[in-house]
């Protein structure tokens, strides 16, 4: 079941117009989410991210963050879902052709949600190939990363370089080539014991796993650095792993042929082990309270 413009439709009832902008120009954003045993994990951020999203867009979203959250649980229970991960789309709607926003008076509304289905355990226990590939991520100047928008063609190309080497995900570098994040994902490395991720003044989303992670870091006592990286910097570490909603904390084995030398390394594993944690008592917290 979808949850379309207010109401709750089956799967093949849920039709959006061919002169939807989303369609004809990428024009809208999402935000993808999970849910864990009923509990939607840190939804109040995610709807935060799409209305700063709608914001630099300018969009208006038909609704109020409470509403979201009541369009949500609707969507869950329709679908019977415990463990899924959501997506909330909202293009610009329907309008005659033609770029000004204007054209579309009301915007489209869509959640979808699927049940969970975990990635292979052996990508967790013996780390994923990825890929530096040569498609550059857009220029903050030109599209600003930080818009979880539906032009999506950036990291689609970076997907299907990233495929043909036979890797799991794409790293893309910035226009500076300084490191920047994944198709989908943020990238993290360890060297001499210290956690490094790409600053988002990279040009990267800034993932709400990845804010997760610099707190869990934090509170392992770890030494953290947000900033420029060469792609030498994440070829040459001695662990490195991504992450997002759906993957958490996903080792990585090899960037293109090179080899990782700890895969999984023992940071990557308390990491892992500590956002766990903290999913688990975020979900307590959350049954606590609907108690
Ligand atoms: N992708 N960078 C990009 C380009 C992304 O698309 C995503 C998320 C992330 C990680 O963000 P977060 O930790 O908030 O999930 C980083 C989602 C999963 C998607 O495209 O469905």
């Amino acid at each position: 079941m979808i949850y379309l413009n207010n109401r709750i439709v089956p799967k093949s009832r849920a039709r959006v117009s061919v002169y939807d902008h989303g369609f004809l120009y990428g024009d809208g954003i999402y935000e993808t989410l999970r849910v864990y045993q009923g509990t939607v994990f840190h939804l109040d951020e995610h709807i935060a991210r799409l209305f700063r999203s709608a914001a630099m867009i300018q969009l208006t979203i038909p609704k109020t963050h409470e509403a979201i959250k009541r369009a949500l649980s609707k969507t869950l229970k329709a679908n019977r879902h415990k463990d899924a991960v959501v997506r909330i789309t909202i293009s610009r709607g329907e309008g005659p052709t033609g770029l000004d926003p204007a054209l579309c008076p009301s915007p489209t509304f869509v959640i979808m949600s699927h049940a969970f289905k975990p990635y292979p355990a052996k990508h967790y226990q013996q780390g994923v190939k990825i890929a530096i590939v040569r498609t550059r991520r857009n220029y903050n100047g030109a599209l600003n990363a930080q818009i979880k928008s539906l032009n999506f063609l950036n990291n689609v190309l970076a997907r299907i370089e990233a495929k043909k080497e036979g890797a799991l995900e794409g790293i893309m570098l910035n226009y500076r080539s300084f490191i920047a994040e994944g198709t989908v994902s943020n990238v993290f490395f360890v060297r001499d014991g210290v956690l490094c991720t790409p600053s988002v003044n990279a040009g990267i989303l800034d993932g709400i796993t990845r804010g997760l992670l610099v707190e869990c870091a934090k509170e392992l006592r770890l030494t953290v650095r947000e900033g420029m990286f060469r792609k030498d910097a994440l070829m040459s570490a001695d662990e490195v792993f991504i992450s997002n909603t759906t993957m958490e904390v996903m080792p990585v084995s090899s960037v293109n042929d090179t080899k990782i030398s700890s895969r999984p390394g023992s940071i990557t594993k308390k990491l892992r082990r500590a956002y766990r944690k903290k999913v688990n008592a975020y979900i307590k917290k959350a049954e606590r309270s609907n108690e």
